[in-house]
């Protein structure tokens, strides 16, 4: 179950949090003298420690704020503690925690409230002896944060903590049938619309990047189509999130080896990003159109594969030599993209675990991004990306890169050899979008092996928070306007 996070009056919560500037705000907290004593010790030995006080039937945590970091960076510490202190609140087995500050400081107080609410996540379903965690609510004082605040970010929350189940399911209990009826059904429960093509619908349209790949499953490609579509939306026309929902790459006949299959099931992070996203807006009620597009399908081997050398007519009528299988992502999204076109969009976005090359260049620090005709788009989704450290940098898609894409028999090529693989990427699927467009190559990002902070292990879910945020500041311009 999710962690639950809500206001109180109630005074018998036994674990607190609290948040403070400095040594002198203390007073207003009821301690014995020789726990302040220690309190100041800790503080003097290290400013950004939390420290702890345990009375046995009573907890608290206390942490500092650094004045001088920048409000980002002070926020993600935020979170960070509150990691930290979600796993010193289990390890107690606390039920309930209360998150409070001396002086007012309502993002700081959601911030840690959203660490110690991420971390709490758990992937126990196929594990017969699980440690459930003991942690239930989070509590913040009556007047402090906002009621709004608080339905988002437990929205936030649970689409996140949606996005990683999908993402952690192996294909054996989850392909792209499943992940289609899955997505639909969740947003239809919050009144949002959806359709799911299925393979006779996706050879009717001539889907031929979809069916390439799906050509050597034995399970059916998806298409599924997601839309939220409010009376009060602030866009005139929709963004289109498309989401990569390869629901295992196998590498195809160019088959991956040693240790690069491991994990291959997060190949439709992009696909539980963009599902879990569109859920909380129609959760949240928010007054965006926003449309998402999930093609889906596993990337296996069988005696109909699609193989190197092969010529596949794509959705648009564009021609593809394909030269390796497992350069299979750019393959589906492109005819996603060019579906895209049908809905003459604001802007479209997609996500994708694409290119190893992406997790080699900037690590799990942050997602690569290019875009085309969204230079002012493409500044705010890196401010909401500061905002929720969930960060991006931007590569160039200058034209020269096109040029190692060029196909001597078909008009393109699936890979671009040995150099910018990322870019040669951003650069095929450029070619299916006439519209503002910002690609997110979430490889390095969407899944990790070593736990980090609030993160935890495996699936991230990582881009639910940016957008979430990007949508916030986008309907707020609005109404400002
Ligand atoms: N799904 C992979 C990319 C990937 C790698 C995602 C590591 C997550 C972690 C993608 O389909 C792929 O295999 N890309 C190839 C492209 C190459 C053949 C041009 C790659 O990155 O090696
Ligand atoms: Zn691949
Ligand atoms: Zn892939």
């Amino acid at each position: 179950m999710d962690t639950i996070i809500k206001t109180t009056t109630s005074t018998n919560i036994k674990s607190k949090v609290y948040i403070l500037d400095n040594t002198e705000q203390l007073i207003h907290i009821s301690l014995k003298p020789e726990e302040l004593e220690y309190i100041k010790e800790c503080y003097n030995d290290a400013k950004d420690k939390t420290v702890c006080i345990n009375r046995y039937c009573e907890h608290l945590y206390l942490f500092f704020l650094d004045e001088s970091k920048e409000e980002y960076l002070a926020l993600e510490a935020c979170r960070k503690k509150g990691a930290n202190i979600c796993g010193l609140l289990n390890k107690n087995h606390l039920e309930e925690v209360l998150v409070l500050s001396i002086e007012k400081h309502n993002k700081e107080l959601s911030a840690t409230a959203e660490g110690i609410a991420l971390s709490n996540y758990q992937f126990n379903k196929y594990k017969s002896d699980a440690k459930e965690n003991s942690l239930k609510h989070i509590y913040f004082q009556e007047n402090t944060v906002c009621k709004s605040c608080i339905e988002k970010l437990n929205i936030i929350i649970e689409a996140i903590s949606w996005a990683k189940n999908l993402v952690n399911e192996p294909v054996n209990k989850l392909n792209a049938t499943d992940l289609a009826n899955i997505i639909s059904n969740r947003l239809r429960e919050v009144g949002g619309l959806a359709e799911v093509f299925n393979k006779k619908k996706i050879e009717a349209l001539k889907m031929g990047g979809l069916l390439a790949v799906n050509a050597g499953s034995l399970d059916e490609p998806t298409f599924t189509i997601l839309e939220w579509k409010p009376e009060d939306r602030v866009n005139e026309k929709p963004i289109v999130l498309v989401g990569k929902g390869i629901v295992f790459d196998t590498g195809g006949y160019n088959l991956k080896t040693g240790t690069y299959m491991n994990n291959m099931k997060d190949d439709m992070s992009g696909a539980a990003c963009v599902a879990a996203t569109i859920y909380a807006v129609a959760k949240a009620k928010l007054p965006v159109h926003i449309v998402a597009l999930v093609p889906a399908t596993d990337n296996r081997i069988d005696g109909n594969a699609h193989v190197s050398g092969d010529i596949i007519t794509m959705f648009d009528g564009t021609t593809v030599e394909i030269i390796n299988t497992d350069a299979e992502g750019r393959l589906i999204l492109a005819d996603a993209l060019s579906y895209a076109k049908k809905f003459e969009p604001m802007a479209v976005f997609d996500f994708a675990t694409l290119t190893g090359a992406a997790a080699y260049s900037v690590g799990p620090q942050a997602t690569v991004v290019m875009e085309t005709k969204a230079d002012e788009i493409y500044d705010s989704l890196e401010k909401s990306g500061f905002d929720t450290f969930e960060r991006i940098v931007k590569f160039p898609l200058w034209p020269e890169y096109g040029e190692l894409i060029k196909s001597e028999i078909a008009d393109l090529k699936n890979t671009g050899g040995s150099y910018a693989g990322t870019i040669t990427a951003g650069k095929f699927l450029e070619h299916f979008t006439d519209y503002p467009w910002v690609h997110f190559d979430i490889a390095g990002t969407a899944f990790l092996e070593k736990a980090e902070s609030y993160k935890g292990t495996g699936a991230t879910g990582v881009h639910v928070r940016l957008l979430m945020k990007y949508f916030e500041e986008l309907i707020t311009k609005h109404q400002t306007d």
